[in-house]
C-alpha cells in the first residue's frame, strides 16, 4: 500500500482549435504523496493549466489515466467524479474565481454548502478557517470590498475548509505584487504544513517554485524533474 493521494499516468491532451490539432501534453506521469507540495513550473503555454484542469476532473485526458485516492476519476460517472471533487480536493485559481456578491464566510463555506452540511456547522468551519489566514476582521464583508491579497487569502481559506486530500492551486499569488505574493505565499504553505494536505501548485515563477519539497518542469509536453 502506498501513499499515493493522487497520480497520473501516461496522460496526453490534445486540443483541435478548428483548424490542426495541437498536443498539448504527452506522456505524462506524476505521483503526488500524502502531505507533499510539488510545484510545477513552465513557461507560458507550456500546458500547466491544462495539467490541472485534468488532475482535477474539470476537463478529460486525450489518453491516460487520472487516480484520485485510488479511483479512476475520469472513468466515474459525472456526478460521483463532482463528489469525489468535492471530497477531495481544494482549488485555488490566479483571479481567485470567488463570488463578489457574497461574504467572506459565505464563499469560505460555499463548499460546504454544496456538500449538504448544517449552516451551523457551516460558519463555524468558515469563521475557523478565515480566523486562519488573519481574516476573522473581514467575515462580514463582501468579496468586491476586499483588497487582492485578502482575496487570495479567502481562496485559500475555501481550498481549505473542507480538509481536501490534495490542493490544487493554478498561479496563486500571479495576479498580486511581489511584497504580498511573498506574504500571501508563506501562509499557504504554513497552512498546507498544518493541515497536512498535499498540493500541486503551477507557478511561472521558479523562486516560488523552489519553496516546494519537489519541483517538476512541463517541457514540450512532458513532465521532467527540474
Ligand atoms: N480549450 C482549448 N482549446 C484549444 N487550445 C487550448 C485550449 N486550452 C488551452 N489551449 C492551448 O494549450 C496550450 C497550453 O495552455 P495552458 O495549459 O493554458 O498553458 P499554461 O497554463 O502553461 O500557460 C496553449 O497553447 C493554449 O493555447
Ligand atoms: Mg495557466
Amino acid at each position: 500500500m502506498n501513499n499515493s493521494i493522487l497520480a497520473c499516468h501516461d496522460v496526453a491532451k490534445t486540443y483541435n482549435d478548428g483548424v490542426a490539432n495541437v498536443d498539448v501534453l504527452k506522456e505524462v506521469n506524476l505521483t503526488v504523496n500524502a502531505a507533499e507540495m510539488v510545484a510545477i513550473v513552465g513557461t507560458s503555454g507550456s500546458g500547466k493549466s491544462t495539467l490541472l484542469h485534468l488532475l482535477g476532473g474539470l476537463d478529460h485526458p486525450t489518453q491516460g489515466q487520472i487516480i484520485l485516492n485510488g479511483k479512476d476519476l475520469h472513468a466515474l460517472p459525472e456526478v460521483e467524479k463532482c463528489y469525489l471533487r468535492n471530497h477531495y480536493l481544494g482549488f485555488i485559481y490566479q483571479f481567485h474565481h470567488l463570488l463578489p456578491e457574497f461574504s467572506a464566510l459565505e464563499n469560505v463555506g460555499m463548499p460546504l454548502l454544496i456538500r449538504g452540511e448544517l449552516p451551523s456547522k457551516i460558519r463555524e468551519k468558515a469563521s475557523h478557517l478565515l480566523d486562519q489566514v488573519g481574516l476573522s476582521h473581514r467575515l462580514h464583508h463582501r468579496l468586491g470590498q476586499l483588497s487582492g491579497g485578502e482575496r487570495q487569502r479567502v481562496a485559500i481559506a475555501r481550498a481549505l475548509v473542507s480538509d481536501p486530500l490534495c490542493v490544487l492551486a493554478d498561479e496563486p499569488t500571479g495576479n498580486l505584487d511581489p511584497h504580498n505574493a511573498e506574504r500571501v505565499l508563506k501562509l499557504f504553505f504554513d497552512l498546507q504544513k498544518a493541515c497536512k494536505t498535499s498540493v500541486v501548485m503551477v507557478t511561472h515563477d521558479p523562486n516560488i517554485a523552489r519553496q516546494a519539497q519537489r519541483t517538476m518542469k512541463i517541457e514540450q509536453g512532458r513532465l521532467v524533474p527540474l
